[in-house]
């Protein structure tokens, strides 16, 4: 079902819900065939910024939460360094079911194609459409792409803010799993300069949501 073909709720809370359950049963690419749950935003509804994804990894799969293993690990740190409650952002992801290959009994991630993002766009856009954040941030090329409309060289267009699709601001920078896989020695480096291009989203990250409303997770 698509969201065009929901009767979403006027109230944002409920609606959220709704598009959340929508895509648990989201079948328009194959990935959602394999994997535990969708995953989708989650935060204050109305949060000033909206941070963005690629997809679910095996740890978000599981527990329903996006950006709760490694990569979220490395968000967490950097909210924390920059002095961003992660209470007060809405995160979500371009993708909303895990893609994954099995070795052995490993699941490995697989990047989601340009087709299987293009499918999940229309949940990421309702879900925009719902939280109306003041800006995003698009952490890597899946989720730049998904909101920028083009494609996206996110080294030469970090750090800087970009005209979104619907004409929203949104913030370029590395997906948390890049500074990750990165060169050990260059890590101090790449660590600093990822946080210097978040921080031009501080005063996003702290304003108080408009409401003081919560979206329900599966917590
Ligand atoms: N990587 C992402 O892009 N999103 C998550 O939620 C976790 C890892």
């Amino acid at each position: 079902m698509s969201a065009s073909h929901l009767h979403l709720s006027p109230d944002p809370t409920r609606a959220l819900a709704q598009l959340k359950a929508a895509t648990d049963r989201c079948r328009e690419c194959p990935i959602g065939e394999h994997a535990t749950q969708s995953v989708f935003g989650e935060g204050p509804v109305h949060a000033a910024l909206m941070v963005v994804g690629e997809q679910p990894g095996d740890q978000e799969d599981l527990r329903g939460r996006p950006f709760v293993g490694p990569a979220g690990k490395l968000f967490d740190r950097a909210c924390a360094d920059l002095g961003w409650p992660r209470d007060s952002i809405w995160v979500s992801n371009a993708v909303k079911h895990f893609k994954f290959e099995l070795r052995g009994k490993r699941r490995i991630h697989k990047t989601p194609s340009q087709q299987e993002a293009a499918a999940c766009l229309h949940w990421l856009e309702s879900e925009i459409a719902q939280v109306r954040p003041r800006a995003l941030v698009a952490l890597g090329a899946t989720a730049a792409r998904a909101l920028l409309g083009r494609p996206v060289a996110v080294m030469k267009e970090r750090g800087q803010w970009h005209e979104g699709r619907r004409g929203e601001r949104v913030l370029v920078t590395l997906h948390p799993s890049a500074l990750l896989r990165g060169d050990p020695s260059q890590q101090h480096e790449a660590y600093a300069a990822w946080l210097a291009d978040l921080a031009l989203a501080s005063d996003l990250a702290l304003s108080m949501p408009r409401r003081g409303e919560h979206a329900p997770t599966s917590r």
